[in-house]
């Protein structure tokens, strides 16, 4: 797959680790989600490496005054993509407990993979703020594409997207239709099947953290 300036895929040997145990079908439900949001958790820790909204605040310790650099108030706001985004949302609010989170519903028409729209409702100001938007899956693209496109129509600038396994033909999509945006992967899979699913992928993640069909 062509390379990207405005793509990272981690290949970190814990995150593939949690992946490998995420991707087993005997893998419980329970478990499934809890290593969604520890994969999540660590994937922030990366990606928040830039861009991130810093202010200069004076810190008293016992010896002396300091200048320190914090994350600034309320910078950050967590948009999943459901449903299987809502899963990643714990694993970024265990270091950020008060952003603030929006919500976008899609789900892909089982027959054409396009995506659908059927929910939208973003926090006031969320146009300032950096967008954390999360997906565990990146397939053909269309959802994450279709997410960025209604965020940017919101006034959103600084827009990050955290996907834990993508497909190449997504990755490019995402990549070409949106090189302002940072992407990051925790994986690449090799491909997609006839009806859209990542290979290997770890199957319908929505169905697998909601115990659905
Ligand atoms: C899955 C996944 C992504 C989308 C990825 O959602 O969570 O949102 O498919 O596919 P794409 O890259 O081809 O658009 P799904 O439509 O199955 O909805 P769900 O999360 O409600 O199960
Ligand atoms: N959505 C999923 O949940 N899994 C896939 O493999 C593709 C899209």
């Amino acid at each position: 797959m062509k390379q990207y300036d405005n793509v990272v895929i981690f290949n970190h040997p814990l995150i593939n680790h949690k992946i490998a145990i995420l991707r087993d079908e005997k893998t419980s439900m329970k478990e499934f989600r809890e290593l969604i949001e520890e994969i999540t958790t660590l994937m922030t820790y990366e990606a928040l490496k830039e861009g991130v909204p810093t202010v200069e605040k004076t810190v008293t310790t016992p010896l002396e005054t300091c200048q320190q650099t914090v994350v600034a108030d309320n910078a950050i706001a967590i948009v999943p993509i459901l449903r299987a985004g809502l899963g990643m949302v714990n694993g970024i609010h265990v270091l950020f407990p008060s952003a603030r989170v929006g919500h976008i519903g899609m789900y892909r028409d089982e027959e054409t993979l396009e995506p659908k729209e059927y929910y939208c409702k973003l926090p006031d100001g969320i146009e300032n703020k950096l967008v954390l938007l999360v997906d565990p899956m990146l397939a053909t693209g269309g959802s994450a594409c279709d997410a960025i496109d209604l965020l940017k129509k919101r006034g959103c600038k600084n827009i990050k997207f955290m996907a834990i396994i993508g497909a190449p033909e997504g990755i490019s999509k995402v990549a070409e239709s949106h090189p302002d945006v940072n992407i990051y992967v925790s994986t690449q899979d090799r491909q997609l099947n006839e009806n859209g699913y990542i290979l290997p992928g770890l199957g319908d993640a929505g169905d697998r953290l909601f115990g659905t069909k």
